[in-house]
């Protein structure tokens, strides 16, 4: 057992050299196997893993194929051609790429990765604000569950949340149930945006008096935030966008010292590709994404655990949401 894991660490040894300064030795020591494990079972079984910019960096930079923000992952989704596709990522996501991808094979590791906001509206919930509202349109954050996607006008994601109500050419949308990412996006536009009172658990907690004692105790500090903050932190940023966005706005403008009010992971992920970057880390877990393990995505590559399988009922009204965001 003693040499298997030490060969497993051997030969996982230039994988580590990338992560080094986010994992600790010991840590690693303790992913090695699996990683190896799960490298060798995805090219067994033709598999790709898709991991959210959330997942901890021994998944994210150790074993994922693909790594990006809710819409990158629902682009590649697409273009997927591999049979089983393992979502490392949130449920959502997962419902999505099954969505895009009907006849493959996706599984999410752990049935229980679910989300604040896609759990804080239902489709009966939708139905009775169309009543209200008959004459606008729904966009759905992708941070919604399938019922709720088929339900709606258009998906849409952070990353081009914006783009999507502009995109429809109405006075007057819908948007849920995000109401931060609402709030935030009528900033920018002269359309009337009506948002549901959702909030996501991890950035409802940063406050504009977080950002102000940041500025205090690391001056000339970047603050960057994603747009699911309240209103008032987005205000006093430098920047909001999504996970993406931040990602490319590090690499791009490349300020010598940043903090990003986001999820935990995301700047340790970060943090590996930009080794002269300082990254001041207060941050919030989400315990969802944190479900996600070497472990459950090894078992779920060895026992096709969990499929992920949509009420036909509702597939093709979701996936026509879904597809409407991705035509924009
Ligand atoms: P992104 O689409 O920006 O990656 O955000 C997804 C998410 O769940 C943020 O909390
Ligand atoms: Fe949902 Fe928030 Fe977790 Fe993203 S960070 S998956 S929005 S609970």
């Amino acid at each position: 057992m003693a040499s298997f894991r030490s060969d497993a660490l051997a030969r996982t040894a230039p994988l580590y050299d990338r992560v080094k300064r986010v994992i600790p030795p010991p840590e690693w020591a303790t992913f090695a196997e699996d990683v190896e494990a799960i490298l060798e079972l995805k090219r067994k079984r033709n598999a790709v893993v898709l991991a959210h910019n959330y997942q901890t960096p021994e998944i994210f930079h150790g074993v994922a194929d693909i790594v990006g923000d809710s819409l990158l992952l629902a682009r590649e989704a697409t273009k997927v051609d591999a049979d089983i596709i393992v979502l490392a990522g949130v449920h959502f996501m997962a419902e999505t790429a099954k969505l895009l991808n009907p006849e493959k094979t996706v599984l999410i590791p752990d049935l229980e990765a679910g989300c604040s906001l896609a759990d804080s509206i239902t489709a009966q919930d939708v139905r009775l604000m169309r009543e209200h509202y008959p004459d606008a349109p729904v966009v759905a954050y992708v941070n919604t569950s399938t019922a709720v996607k088929a339900e709606s006008d258009i998906c849409c994601t952070s990353g081009n949340a914006l783009a999507v109500v502009e995109s429809l050419g109405t006075e007057h949308v819908i948007m849920l149930p995000d109401e931060y990412l609402a709030r935030n996006v009528a900033t920018q536009t002269k359309v009337k945006i009506t948002a549901w009172k959702g909030h996501c658990e991890v950035h409802e907690r940063f406050s504009a008096d977080d950002v102000r004692a940041l500025r205090e105790s690391h001056p000339g500090i970047t603050v960057l935030a994603h747009p699911e903050c309240p209103p008032e932190v987005v205000d006093v940023a430098d920047f909001s966008g999504s996970t993406a966005a931040m990602s490319n706005f590090v690499g791009r403008e490349r300020p010598s010292r940043v903090v990003l009010l986001t999820e935990c992971s995301m700047s340790d992920n970060v943090a590996v590709l930009h080794p002269d970057i300082e990254f001041i880390r207060p941050c919030n877990l989400c315990p969802h994404m944190k479900r996600i393990t070497l472990k459950n995505i090894r078992h779920a590559l060895e026992a096709n655990a969990h499929e992920v399988t949509i009420d036909p009922g509702m597939v093709d009204r979701a996936r026509r949401s879904v597809e409407r965001m991705l035509a924009i």
